[in-house]
């Protein structure tokens, strides 16, 4: 009798206990999608407070990219100087911007002020001045489809950075990745749905999960500026080099192909490919990728708040937040996980910076051959070397994640890259040597950014005044000017209800 009735006591609870989760998960799916509608947004609205009003928990967590404490050991969300800590980096880069300035990345927040702030994008005092194209606003600023739909996409492509310089003031935010309507995700570059086209793909045919990571591909991924678009001359017509495949060999094919070079490196005259980052292409090739993970599983996981899950918008480092970022699928230890990570970045470092300091001395060894007298033809193969042996050094570190993201094929790269390094000094050594010249090529001081760019002949100190100047007098103008045109091209209105 008295098992009955424990028998019938566990059944009632039982029941009790399902009837209060059954309660529990429909509240919260109903918390998910119930939110207080303050504005109507019908178009392009570039500024992340108007969407905030709607969705202010996921307003509030992308604020957050704006903070830059958080630390880890090899990416970072704050200000660290690149060439300070890796000077050989600026014989590498000579000839090119990333030689005078080069600090990692900090949060999506900081997108606009950044690109102000580098060297690289020099001191336009006026509007059509300066080195830079429009292109290079692309992926900083959600006014960018907004001028994309005003100007059309070519037009677009065909200014000065200084043109825009009034136009482009909000840093990337939820227009970049929303659809205002729906809410559904959505591609508003369409370098990334043209390089699906090129490969005979129908990026509108994309899962959700697949959508989850390609809006991040529609920037972090390798890319080039096409001058020679047919019917678009004249524009720095943003292109990803997909059509043969997304591996660094295929990649370099296709620009080998082309006889594309992002510029002439000084010093071994050769034609160089800057990498930018393949974080997409290089994690395509991961475990994580295979098993179908997306990239806002790891970077924008959900998060709970007074009972509402949402998709939690501070992107930035998972590491800073592993409880949600990886204990969804993984068991271990936080402090075994966050070890996993560093060690696979660590072991790699290894690599890069050795490759690295070859690539260094390889450019200064060819630099030497061309002062002896050697010939296009001598030097040919050599700047072959290193024309891809630098963008195999570069694929792998300027996808920041890779490491983790893809360790096996990321290592993979950088041991290719190793064999071209050594095979360009290999064949230096020979040439120099039948040039006359027997001992080892005399090198600068490897532990100094500022002496390793005075070698390369740039005037930092001035360069950093007119920055000071345009800083001071320019930007705070255009900034204003953008300001007002934002608030009479309003695009919301108080919804009804
Ligand atoms: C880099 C791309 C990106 C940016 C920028 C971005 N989002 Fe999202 N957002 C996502 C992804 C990915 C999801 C998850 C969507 C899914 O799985 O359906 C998401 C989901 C959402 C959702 C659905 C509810 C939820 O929490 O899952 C809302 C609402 C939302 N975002 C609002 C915003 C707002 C407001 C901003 C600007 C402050 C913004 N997003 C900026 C990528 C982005
Ligand atoms: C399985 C989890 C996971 C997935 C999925 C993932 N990442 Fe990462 N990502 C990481 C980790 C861990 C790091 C290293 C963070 C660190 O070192 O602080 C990282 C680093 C990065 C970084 C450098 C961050 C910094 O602070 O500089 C970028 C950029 C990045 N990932 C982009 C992506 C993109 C784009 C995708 C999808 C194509 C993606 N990630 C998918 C876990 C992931
Ligand atoms: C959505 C599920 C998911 C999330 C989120 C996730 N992982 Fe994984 N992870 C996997 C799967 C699946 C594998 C493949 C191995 C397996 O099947 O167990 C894997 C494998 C790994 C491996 C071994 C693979 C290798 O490269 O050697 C490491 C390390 C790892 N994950 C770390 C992390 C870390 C750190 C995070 C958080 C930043 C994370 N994972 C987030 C699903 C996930």
């Amino acid at each position: 009798m008295k098992n009955w009735i424990l028998f019938l006591l566990t059944i009632v609870a039982v029941f009790l206990l399902a009837a209060l989760a059954t309660t529990i998960m429909d509240r919260k799916a109903e918390a998910r999608f119930a939110y207080q509608s303050q504005v109507v947004i019908e178009n392009i609205e570039p500024k992340d407070s108007v969407w905030g009003l709607n969705f202010p928990r996921q307003y509030q967590s992308y604020m957050k990219t704006i903070d830059t404490t958080f630390r880890s050991v090899y990416n970072t969300s704050g200000h660290r100087d690149v060439l300070e800590e890796q000077p050989e980096l600026v014989i590498l880069w000579a000839g090119y911007g990333f030689s005078k300035d080069y600090n990692q990345p900090k949060g999506h927040g900081h997108a606009i002020d950044d690109i102000h702030k580098t060297l690289r994008t020099g001191a336009p005092m006026e509007k059509g001045e300066g080195p830079m194209p429009s292109t290079c606003w692309t992926c900083k600023s959600t006014d960018v489809p907004r001028l994309m739909s005003e100007m059309g996409v070519t037009e677009y492509y065909s200014q000065k950075f200084s043109d825009l310089g009034t136009e482009v003031i909000n840093p990337i935010g939820c227009a970049d990745c929303h659809d205002p309507k729906t809410m559904n995700l959505t591609i508003t570059r369409p370098a990334l749905a043209e390089a699906f086209q090129a490969m005979g793909k129908d990026i509108k045919k994309a899962s959700h999960q697949e959508m989850r990571s390609l809006v991040r591909a529609q920037c972090h991924v390798e890319y080039y500026f096409d001058k020679n678009q047919a019917g678009k001359e004249g524009a720095n017509y943003l292109t990803f080099p997909w059509k043969d495949g997304m591996t660094v060999e295929a990649m370099e094919a296709y620009y080998d192909e082309i006889g594309f070079a992002d510029w002439e490196h000084p010093l071994s005259k050769t034609k160089m490919i800057k990498a930018q980052h393949p974080d997409y292409e290089l994690f395509t090739m991961g475990v994580h990728a295979k098993r179908g993970v997306s990239c806002a599983d790891c970077h924008m996981p959900y998060r709970t708040e007074g009972g509402q899950k949402f998709t939690d918008h501070h992107i930035g480092s998972p590491l800073s937040n592993i409880e949600n970022s990886c204990f969804v699928c993984h068991r271990e230890k936080q402090n075994d996980l966050m070890t996993d990570v560093y060690d696979r970045q660590k072991k790699i470092k290894e690599g890069t910076a050795y490759l690295q300091k070859h690539i260094a001395q390889a450019h200064i060894e060819a630099k030497k051959a061309w002062e002896l007298g050697a010939t296009q033809a001598q030097m040919d193969e050599i700047q072959k070397n290193i024309r891809h042996a630098q963008w195999r050094w570069d694929f792998s570190v300027a996808s920041h994640g890779a490491a983790f993201h893809a360790p096996l094929e990321t290592s993979r790269i950088v041991s290719s890259g190793i064999g071209k390094a050594q095979e360009a000094r290999i064949l230096l050594s020979r040439l120099l040597a039948q040039l006359g010249h027997n001992q080892p090529v005399e090198m600068p001081d490897f532990t100094s950014k500022a002496a390793l760019q005075a070698y390369i002949g740039l005037d930092i100190p001035k360069e950093k005044a007119n920055k000071e100047k345009y800083l001071e007098q320019v930007v705070p103008q255009w900034l204003q000017e953008g300001k007002g045109r934002e608030a009479s091209a309003k695009k919301v209105k108080l919804s009804s209800n």
